[in-house]
């Protein structure tokens, strides 16, 4: 009865269960009566159509009803089965039980994708990528919803659809490299400088990797650790690529694309089938609660990363992915992945872009499934047994048996009790988060600073790298129409580097900006600026 006794059957084990084997039975019916014929019943030979015919009907409507919608973004991906086997014991940070033991397995499951593409999209179109993982813990589902890109375009979640709005395809005639489409997400970036350092991720190899396989993958939030006797961390989730990280360069990823617009989905496939599992290491950076300032700029904000020499990585286990899925539809299509799918262990943090992604997924996966119950399908459910006094809806795949469905109860003895009054577990608020203050809509003053991270990014690039920068925004700008759109472009630029927007400027036939030394930090360019801790400091 207690699921937390139970080891978590491997995936194998656990889908096996619902996979249904046609190859060698007659047809049926939807609801079981053996189904003769596949014509369908007329009134004489050239004869309308009999409404009568409830296989035909059946048939039909089962259907016209195939497709569910999209992901509003994220559309386009491939997804594959593995396991992840933890380093070691580290209660000392976390009381998650994926991570309690040494050699400790625990399936996963794995979506990649690209973010402003339709499911019917290139794999090759540059762009930031998602790296999604599923933990099937023996304490319940814990997913890891991150992109290969330590960083993101907005502070504030409200603002996520105008971002959105302004790299997919253009409203008229849907085409993601219309004029106006290209012109939208230039004009975008360039009137909202928090975007600057993930488009400069983007605009370098990060943005057409080599394959999925060649990616590493970020959290890219600060989240926080919790153990069992209440210590907190602040932390970033990092995956390290064990194939090494590789990118396309432009013209091999336009070539590419164009004869196989699959190319990391069959990469993937292919490697998988051909025996080749790709790894992946997890790796955490942990940092003081009370350093979450210490840097210079602010961890609740996610467009900063945290340089390694400040936090070390720190490694806790290893990811083999060697399962494909069987059913693209079942697995890849139907998982929703939720950063609010946490386990006992680990919490949130404050940051403004996060606790928006809290709302939406769970919002976005109503609409496209169509009922609350898309957590009992079988990529879902998780691989521990569900107690609780959610009833019904549309879908509903379970036959709950105690009529004493509410909580507190005498009439059932409490049951299901609350498991901290039970086993002492219970999941998740760190001790000594507080949140009491004026209300405001104004973000930080300590979310700032938008030019030195992408700087300090830039000049950790080796020269090829940086040319293969300046040639990404030297092409995509030249798309631009309007003359304004490219004058903002140069002014940003020119905010992290004067340089940048020079060598840009050149390719445009336009006059790059001068120098302008307050985003420059003491015109320190050279990768330590942003330690030189300038910013204010939040009243206490
Ligand atoms: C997918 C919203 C920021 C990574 C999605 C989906 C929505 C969404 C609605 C579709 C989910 C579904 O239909 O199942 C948002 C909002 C954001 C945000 C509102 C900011 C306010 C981010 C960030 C990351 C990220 C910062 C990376 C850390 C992903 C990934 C997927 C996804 C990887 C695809 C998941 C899958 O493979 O099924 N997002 N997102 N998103 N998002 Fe976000």
């Amino acid at each position: 009865q207690r699921r937390d006794d139970k080891p978590a059957p491997t995936e194998d084990e656990f889908l096996k269960k619902f996979e249904v084997e046609d190859g060698e039975s007659w047809m049926t019916s939807d609801v079981g009566g053996p189904m003769g014929d596949q014509r369908s019943l007329r009134a004489g030979q050239r004869g309308p159509t009999l409404l009568e015919d409830f296989i035909f009907r059946q048939k039909l409507q089962h259907f016209d009803h195939e497709r569910i919608p999209e992901r509003v973004v994220h559309a386009r991906g491939a997804g594959a089965h593995g396991t992840f086997t933890s380093y070691g014991d580290f209660s000392n940070l976390t009381s998650a039980s994926f991570l309690s033991e040494e050699g400790k397995k625990t399936p996963v499951f794995v979506r990649f994708s690209t973010v402003a593409g339709s499911r019917g999209s290139a794999d090759t179109a540059r762009d930031v990528h998602g790296f999604a993982t599923r933990f099937y813990t023996d304490e319940g589902n814990f997913d890891i919803v991150g992109n290969n890109i330590p960083v993101f375009f907005i502070q504030d979640a409200i603002q996520f659809p105008d971002l959105v709005h302004s790299v997919k395809p253009s409203p008229d005639n849907e085409m993601p490299q219309a004029a106006t489409a290209h012109d939208s997400a230039w004009d975008f970036f360039s009137s909202q400088p928090s975007t600057m350092h993930t488009l400069f991720w983007a605009m370098a190899g990060f943005g057409i990797p080599r394959s999925y396989r060649h990616m590493d993958g970020f959290g890219v939030h600060t989240f926080r650790f919790v153990t069992d006797d209440g210590k907190t961390k602040l932390i970033k989730w990092h995956w390290k690529t064990l194939q090494g990280k590789a990118s396309l360069v432009w013209e091999e990823a336009q070539v590419l694309g164009g004869k196989n617009a699959d190319a990391h989905r069959q990469d993937l496939f292919d490697a998988i089938a051909s025996g080749n599992a790709p790894s992946w290491e997890l790796n955490v950076q942990v940092v003081d609660e009370d350093r979450a300032l210490a840097f210079g700029f602010d961890l609740l904000d996610p467009t900063k990363f945290i340089p390694e020499e400040l936090a070390p990585l720190q490694p806790l286990g290893k990811m083999t992915l060697d399962i494909n899925p069987t059913n693209y539809f079942a697995e890849t299509e139907q998982v929703a992945f939720q950063p609010g799918h946490i386990v006992r262990g680990v919490d949130f943090t404050e940051d403004p872009l996060l606790q928006g992604r809290l709302y939406s997924y769970l919002d976005t996966q109503l609409n496209r499934h169509g009922s609350p119950n898309f957590e009992q399908l079988p990529i879902n459910m998780p691989r521990v047994a569900i107690h609780n006094n959610n009833r019904d809806g549309f879908g509903q795949m379970f036959i709950h048996k105690n009529p004493i469905h509410y909580n507190p109860n005498t009439l059932n003895n409490g049951f299901p009790a609350q498991a901290n009054q039970t086993t002492g577990r219970g999941f998740f608020t760190a001790p000594g988060r507080k949140a009491s203050w004026y209300l405001v809509r104004e973000l930080s003053a300590t979310f700032d600073d938008h030019w030195s991270q992408p700087r300090l990014f830039f000049n950790s690039l080796t020269p090829v790298e940086q040319q293969f920068l300046i040639n990404a925004i030297r092409f995509e700008a030249s798309h631009i129409k309007s003359e304004q759109v490219k004058r903002n472009v140069l002014v940003q630029l020119n905010r992290i580097s004067n340089d940048v927007a020079k060598r840009v400027a050149e390719a445009l036939g336009m006059e790059a900006p001068a120098p302008e030394d307050t985003y420059y930090h003491n015109n320190v360019t050279q990768g330590v600026s942003i330690f030189n801790n300038t910013l204010p400091t939040i009243a206490a």
